[in-house]
């Protein structure tokens, strides 16, 4: 059984290893900023809530995030194990966590942290995008798509950046998480659960390092 935080600032890689964790592993993936993403486009008052955080860079309010985990977790698909990308984000989330994942039977068995400098993660985000029918993530830097204007997933065109990717909305992003990553380490470091990962090689080498962690 595998039931996975993957900690890393924005920009780190969190979802471009997801992608690959799920294909290989069949683990849910729980990504909070997709969640929140997709009630902000539908408008639900958690969505509108949220909006006005994220269009900020700051963090939602833990008890919001955690409650949105916790229901997350009771479906049925993370009894295969499940990737939790993006939660938690403080200890008090972390501590939060402990409680729900108790209460439901589906304790942590690993926390990857995906290291990478902030010069680094300016560029990534920068020059990410996004497909807008099948949500996969490209680079124009580092990961394009294949062929100019088509997503190599689903073959859609239409390809959007997102609002808190814009430059001034990057710094604050930065920050905030900075000030609450070192804790959460230290946290997850404690309990004999975490791995660090140097997340600055290719998303191949990356993989490598994050496969080897459950091959063991
Ligand atoms: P969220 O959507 O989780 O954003 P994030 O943590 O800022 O992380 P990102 O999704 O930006 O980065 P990623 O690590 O997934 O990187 P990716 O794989 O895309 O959260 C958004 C917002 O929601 C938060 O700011 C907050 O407001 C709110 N929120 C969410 N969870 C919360 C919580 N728990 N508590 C409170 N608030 C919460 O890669 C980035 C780019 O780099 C891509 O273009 C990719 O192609 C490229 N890339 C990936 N790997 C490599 C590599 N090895 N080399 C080169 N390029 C690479
Ligand atoms: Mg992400």
């Amino acid at each position: 059984m595998i039931n996975l935080i993957l900690l890393g600032l924005p920009g780190a890689g969190k979802g471009t290893q997801s992608e690959r964790l799920v294909d290989k592993y069949h683990l849910a993936h729980i990504s909070t900023g997709d969640m929140f993403r997709e009630a902000m486009a539908k408008k639900t008052p958690v969505g509108l809530e949220a909006k006005s955080y994220i269009d900020k860079g700051n963090l939602v309010p833990d008890e919001v995030t955690a409650k949105l985990v916790e229901e997350r977790l009771q479906k049925p698909d993370t009894e295969q194990g499940y990737i939790l990308d993006g939660f938690p984000r403080t200890t008090v989330q972390a501590e939060m966590l402990e409680k729900i994942t108790k209460k439901l039977g589906k304790e942590l068995t690993n926390v990857i942290s995906i290291d990478v400098q902030e010069d680094e993660l300016v560029k990534r985000l920068s020059a990410r995008y996004m497909c807008r029918t099948c949500g996969a993530t490209y680079n124009k830097l580092f990961k394009p798509t294949k062929v100019e204007g088509t997503c190599d997933r689903c073959g859609g065109h239409d390809f959007y950046q997102r609002e808190d990717d814009k430059p001034e909305v990057v710094r604050n992003r930065l920050q905030v998480n900075e000030k609450m990553n070192a804790p959460l380490k230290d946290f997850y470091q404690k309990k004999g659960l975490l791995t660090s990962i140097d997340g600055e090689q290719t998303p191949d080498e990356v993989w490598a390092d994050v496969d080897k962690v459950f091959s063991k």
